[in-house]
C-alpha cells in the first residue's frame, strides 16, 4: 500500500465570503458563518416602521423581533438581536458581521407606513460553514486498484473530480475509483452554497509504484 497526498490551503479573504440578500427574494438566503450578512429590508426606510420576526412557532406574539425605527434598531424592542452589537441596520439594510448559526430560519419583516397601512415580506436564511482546506489522498492497493479520496471541512460539500488532466468529469462522490493506468493530474472540487475550494494532486500509475 502507499498513500500519495496533496493539501492546499485556501486563502480565502473576509470579502469574497459577504453576501448579500433581500427580503422578499424568492431562493434562501445563504449566509457564510463567521462572516458578514447583508439584507436589504427596504429601498427608502424614512416612510416605514418595521419589525423582523423570527418565526419559530409562527406566533406573532410570543417570537422574537426587532424594531427599527428611523433607520435604526430600537435596542430596547429588540429581543431578537439582543446584545449582538455586530447587528446593525444602515439605509434599510440589515447587516449581521458576523454571522451565527443561530441566524438561521425564517424571518417575516412587516412595514408599518405613517398612514396606517401594513405589509410584509419573508425570507429564508440558511447558515453554513465555509469550506475549509481541501485535502487529497490516493491509495493503491496490491492489485492495482487506486482510490482517490477527498475530504474537507464545512456544511452541505458537493465534490466533483476533474481527471485525466481534464477529459473526465465526475460529480457527487467524495471517494473515486481511477482507471488502472491514470498517470497525471487529478483534482477534487468541493462547494457548498458559500463557498468553494479545489486542490490538484499528481498521480502515477500504481503498478509502476511496485
Ligand atoms: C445611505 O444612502 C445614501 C444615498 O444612497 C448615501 O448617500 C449614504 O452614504 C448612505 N449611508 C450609509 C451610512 O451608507
Ligand atoms: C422555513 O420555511 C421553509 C419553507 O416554507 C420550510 O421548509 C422550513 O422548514 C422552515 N424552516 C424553519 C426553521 O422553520
Ligand atoms: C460513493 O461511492 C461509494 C462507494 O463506491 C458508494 O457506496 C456511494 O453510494 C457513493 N455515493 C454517491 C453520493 O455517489
Ligand atoms: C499537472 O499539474 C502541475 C502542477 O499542479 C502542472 O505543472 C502540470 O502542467 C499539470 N500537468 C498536466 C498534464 O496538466
Amino acid at each position: 500500500m502507499m498513500l500519495i497526498s496533496g493539501l492546499m490551503l485556501l486563502l480565502q479573504t473576509a470579502a469574497c465570503l459577504d453576501r448579500f440578500c433581500r427580503f422578499n427574494q424568492f431562493d434562501p438566503c445563504y449566509a457564510a458563518l463567521g462572516h458578514k450578512l447583508n439584507v436589504l429590508m427596504l429601498l427608502d426606510t424614512s416612510e416605514y416602521d418595521m419589525k423582523i420576526q423570527k418565526r419559530i412557532n409562527y406566533n406573532k406574539g410570543t417570537d422574537p423581533l426587532c424594531r427599527v425605527k428611523n433607520d435604526m434598531i430600537k435596542k430596547n424592542e429588540c429581543d431578537l438581536y439582543s446584545n449582538r452589537r455586530e447587528v446593525t441596520v444602515i439605509n434599510g439594510t440589515l447587516i449581521i458581521n458576523r454571522v451565527i448559526r443561530a441566524d438561521s430560519g425564517n424571518y417575516t419583516t412587516f412595514f408599518y407606513r405613517s398612514d396606517g397601512t401594513e405589509t410584509s415580506t419573508d425570507l429564508q436564511v440558511n447558515v453554513e460553514a465555509p469550506i475549509g482546506s481541501v485535502e487529497v489522498s490516493v491509495i493503491c492497493s496490491s492489485s492495482g486498484v487506486m482510490r482517490a479520496s477527498c475530504s474537507s471541512e464545512g456544511d452541505q460539500l458537493l465534490y466533483s473530480w476533474i481527471e485525466l488532466n481534464g477529459d473526465s468529469l465526475t460529480d457527487g462522490n467524495s471517494s473515486i475509483n481511477l482507471d488502472v493506468g491514470t498517470d497525471g493530474n487529478i483534482t477534487c472540487s468541493v462547494k457548498n452554497h458559500v463557498s468553494h475550494g479545489q486542490t490538484t494532486i499528481n498521480v502515477k500509475s500504481c503498478s509502476s509504484e511496485l
